[in-house]
């Protein structure tokens, strides 16, 4: 199988590009390499390639940032997806597109599931639902994966953010009422794989973390996980508060919890995400021993 991966140095990416099978063909394009705002380069390298499976994992994904530069948000994460779906339609290739649970407004007392409404509350899930919008328009066909709360050894990310706090300070105040499912970055990952396999599979598929936590919960289960390696951990002094305590140019949903009701007739497990935090965070602390070493 040929695989087209796009934003192939992100967190996502790097992940993918550890777990993609070997024995298949893959061309792993970072930003720099295949821009898919740019649509000569994505037709390029789509008739050069004639990949069977495109697996999109470019985004334009910083949430506050994107509030005061909305085209550029736009422009990745809407206009990018138009794009390499008119380039699959031309190819004949097959779309994966990954997209979030940012689409939902969170007002919803019951996890959100795939047939929900969506009504982003903020320019980077405005820019997201967009992209999906587009997408589906150009390419019926194509398959779409909302995750939540992504977390991996690689990138920024919330559970590295946590434990680089932790080497400076001795407090903190995490956000108890917003709720979300973790998902390991890997697992999301071998979901992909698994439904490249899959072309009957198509619309729109949610995966997620096994189990629902707040913000604040979730700054917890890493502090734990990290002072079961390096006990100096143990003094960190956690406050819950509340979205209204930490103004951020974006509002965020406070319900972002997302369910499958397709993932079981699929025969795939959702993210085991504590399971996956205990050998995520040992692998984060060791980079800053040797960070600071260096
Ligand atoms: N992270 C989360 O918590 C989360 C939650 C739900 C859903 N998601 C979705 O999961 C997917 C992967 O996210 P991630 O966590 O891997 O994000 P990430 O680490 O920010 O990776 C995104 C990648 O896209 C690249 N990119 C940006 N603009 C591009 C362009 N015009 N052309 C090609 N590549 C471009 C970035 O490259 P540069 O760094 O060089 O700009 C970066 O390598 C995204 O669709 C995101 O919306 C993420």
């Amino acid at each position: 199988m040929r695989i087209l991966l796009t934003g192939a140095g992100g967190q996502l990416g790097r992940t993918l590009i550890d777990r993609l099978p070997t024995e298949w063909d893959i061309h792993p394009f970072t930003s720099g390499e295949l821009n898919i705002t740019h649509y000569p380069s994505v037709k390029h390298r789509f008739l050069n390639l004639r990949p069977d499976v495109v697996i999109n994992a470019a985004a334009y994904t910083a949430v506050d940032k994107a509030e005061s530069e909305p085209e550029h948000a736009i422009a990745v994460n809407a206009e990018g997806p138009a794009l390499l779906a008119e380039a699959a339609n031309q190819t004949g290739a097959r779309l994966i597109h990954v997209s979030t649970d940012y689409v939902f407004d969170g007002n919803k007392s019951t996890p959100w599931v795939e047939g929900d409404t969506p009504s982003p509350i903020n320019v980077y899930g405005l820019s997201k639902f967009a992209g999906e919008v587009r997408l589906i328009n150009t390419l019926p066909d194509a398959l779409i994966v909302r995750s939540s709360w992504v977390f991996s050894e690689y990138g920024q990310n919330f559970v590295r953010t946590m434990l680089d706090i932790g080497l400076q300070r001795r407090q903190l105040s995490v956000i108890e009422d917003q709720i979300g499912n973790p998902t390991y970055a890997g697992d999301l990952a071998d979901f992909l794989i698994f439904l490249a396999q899959k072309p009957q599979v198509k619309g729109v598929l949610h995966f997620a973390g096994n189990e629902t936590i707040s913000w604040f919960g979730f700054a917890q289960a890493i502090f734990q996980a990290a002072t079961a390696i390096c006990p100096a951990y143990a003094s960190m002094q956690l406050t819950p508060i509340s979205s209204e305590q930490w103004p951020s140019p974006a509002k965020r949903p406070r319900n972002s919890v997302l369910c499958s009701l397709r993932l079981a007739e699929l025969g795939f497990p959702s993210s085991d995400w504590r399971a996956r935090l205990s050998e995520v965070v040992p692998q984060l602390l060791a980079a800053n021993v040797l960070k600071k070493a260096n």
